[in-house]
């Protein structure tokens, strides 16, 4: 049908609409065409009044036969329908059936004549019933059709995010070493974040091209190790602490730098505290992040807090520690060295211990630092530190 001829009429059947009796009614036309060629038909066989103690449902025959088309094309269930068809068309108590019982009274002329409009009514609403019914039936069955091959919805359920995950096995791991954990502000005196550190005053990082100034003295932390100052000076030694957070840097973020991201230094201080507890420390770390059997090797670095100040470095996940992959190509994960770092460590400066009014005579003590984005990257080969701040479902799902 063209909807913009405006000879043709629009398919308003589509949409059933309540009638005035309170039924769903709707444009029979939708289930056989031409019913205005019907209803001419029994109006050109003269008006056909219907007695009102047969208790029919209109007046004429023209009328009864329109209003009940269109609530047989309205039936919006089966159940409808079939009281509709027993109403109008049954065979004891229908309508129809009781207009046709009133024949044998009547002279011979008009018996022929309404016994031909009735049974014409009959035939054509029969005939809308059986559309109407298909119809139904043909929608009930799609609508009930259940196909068990498809997968079930599964109730949408949270988890923690990749870095909590990290965090809290790295957490779990340093407390069956013995650590405990230590939290520290994220807004930190200038003091506690490099001074009482041993950073020189004129140290590079205390720019504020590097660190995010908030009032004269006041700083975002630019890493987790301030929280070793606030515990040494709030408890006395043995000390064995971790100390997780969150830390500022004024970075043009790209995709290996964002101003904000997460550490987790340690610290043990006590007597005779050496090298060789850190590096045994270490190496448990790296065996329980990377694996078993990684190599490891330490290499000097300076840190002002610490002396002597190491990294340590892991056989590059990707090409295994050989700096080239299978057909020669140099390993873009280690630039080609063979090894990928994964944190910071040494031994607490003598600076650092006075500071905090420790005697460097007395005790000594091991630092780390670990960066949880990076630990994180290395772990799950992620690309791109952004992914971590994006909240974007479709990377947190992953993990
Ligand atoms: N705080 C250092 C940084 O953010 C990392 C670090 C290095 C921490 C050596 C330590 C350490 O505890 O011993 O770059």
């Amino acid at each position: 049908m063209n909807p913009t001829d405006p000879g043709v009429p629009a398919e308003a059947g589509a949409t059933p609409a309540h009638g005035a009796d309170g039924g769903l009614e709707a444009d029979p036309e939708s289930l056989i065409p031409g019913q205005a060629v019907r209803v001419a038909e029994l109006d050109d066989m003269g008006e056909i009044a219907l007695p009102p103690e047969r208790a029919v449902s209109a007046p004429t025959l023209s009328l009864l036969y329109r209003r009940r088309a269109r609530q047989i094309a309205g039936a919006s269930d089966l159940a409808a329908l079939q009281a509709l068809h027993v109403a109008v068309l049954g065979r004891e108590r229908g309508e129809i059936t009781r207009l046709l019982s009133m024949l044998p009274e009547l002279p011979l002329e008009e018996r022929k004549r309404l016994g031909r409009a009735f049974n014409l009514a009959k035939r054509w609403l029969g005939e809308l019933h059986d559309v109407r019914r298909a119809r139904l039936e043909s929608e009930g069955e799609t609508r009930h059709m259940l196909d068990v091959t498809l997968p079930g919805r599964r109730p949408w359920t949270g988890h923690a995010h990749v870095l909590t995950q990290v965090r809290d096995e790295l957490l779990d791991l340093f407390h069956g070493l013995g650590f405990s954990v230590y939290e520290s502000p994220e807004v930190e005196w200038e003091a506690y974040n490099f001074g009482r550190l041993n950073f020189a005053p004129d140290h590079p990082a205390r720019d504020a091209h590097d660190t995010y100034f908030i009032a004269p003295e006041v700083v975002l932390r630019t890493h987790t190790s301030p929280g070793w100052v606030r515990a040494m000076e709030e408890r006395q030694p043995p000390l064995r602490l971790v100390f997780p957070g969150r830390v500022f840097r004024a970075e043009q973020v790209d995709a290996s730098h964002m101003d904000q991201f997460h550490q987790m230094d340690g610290l043990f201080v006590a007597r005779d505290v050496s090298m060789a507890d850190l590096k045994s420390t270490l190496n448990t770390f790296a065996r329980s992040i990377v694996g078993r059997d990684v190599r490891t090797r330490l290499i000097p670095i300076y840190f002002p807090f610490v002396e002597p100040g190491c990294q340590l470095d892991v056989a590059c996940p990707r090409c295994d520690g050989q700096g080239t992959l299978a057909g020669g190509a140099r390993c873009p994960v280690c630039k080609g060295s063979g090894w990928s770092e994964l944190l910071g460590a040494g031994m607490v400066h003598p600076n650092v211990f006075r500071a905090v009014g420790y005697d460097p005579e007395e005790v000594t003590g091991f630092a780390f630092g670990i960066g949880l984005e990076r630990t994180a990257m290395a772990r799950f080969r992620i690309p791109e530190v952004r992914l971590f701040l994006e909240n974007d479902v479709r990377f947190l799902h992953q993990f």
